[in-house]
């Protein structure tokens, strides 16, 4: 028998976007569920329980959580990100919005958001962006003008970087998930805990047992 290509391959295109592969957060089954941030968790469900929808009030759908920038890091930014409880209507909604301070030649270092899409709007100063897809090339694009977009796909490492040696950088960005996750590359390699074997390292960056221990107090680890 003559094997259809095109239908199994349709087939296999259709199965594929039904499985739970790249699949958002969980659809809400109500307009919203105001995360209950007054009473202790004593149970645990994916998303936060929400409190009864007639007590719900505008005030829960607003914040200024995001006016303020936080302290700078070692790497020289700051993320303040919305959620459940700076934001209780923002519970199920599966989105957050993140207010990204970065001084003067600051950088937010190669990281990974294993739950999220993030586009990033610039809002002030200047970002070298980029990002490595899985065939490892890089794509980067330098944000000038306020109002200037990026996107990073979901799980893919990306870095943001002020090269500006004069004016600090200002971006919003908005994450495809209530909960992105961040993993910034070196820190999770080199100050995991518990951390993980030297060997690994060294054969995996392919340093010597010296440099492991340089890279790890450098990072604070
Ligand atoms: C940002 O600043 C806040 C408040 O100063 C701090 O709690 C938080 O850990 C900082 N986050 C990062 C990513 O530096």
């Amino acid at each position: 028998m003559e094997i259809n290509y095109v239908f199994l391959l349709k087939l296999l295109l259709g199965l594929f976007s039904f499985s739970s592969l790249g699949r958002a957060d969980p659809e809400p089954l109500n307009d919203y569920c105001v995360a209950d941030t007054k009473h202790p968790r004593d149970f645990f469900s994916n998303g936060v329980p929400c409190i009864n929808p007639d007590h719900a009030l505008a005030s829960h759908f607003a914040t200024s959580a995001l006016s303020e920038p936080g302290n700078m890091n070692q790497f020289n930014f700051n993320v303040t990100l919305t959620n459940t409880n700076n934001l209780p209507g923002l519970n199920t909604l599966g989105l957050v919005l993140a207010r990204i301070d970065i001084a003067v030649n600051g950088l937010v270092p190669p990281h990974a958001h294993p739950r999220a899409s993030e586009v990033t709007i610039l809002l002030e100063g200047s970002l070298l962006v980029g990002f490595v897809d899985t065939s490892n090339r890089l794509h980067t694009q330098q944000l000038r003008r306020p109002g200037d977009c990026f996107v990073f796909p979901k799980g893919l490492i990306h870095f943001l970087y002020n090269t500006d040696f004069m004016r600090p950088a200002l971006a919003v960005s908005g994450l495809s998930s209530q909960n992105p996750g961040a993993q910034i590359s070196s820190v999770a390699t080199f100050t995991s805990n518990p951390p993980m074997p030297d060997d690994v390292l060294k054969k995996g960056f392919k340093v010597t047992g010296q440099d492991v221990i340089k890279i790890r107090r450098n990072l604070g680890g």
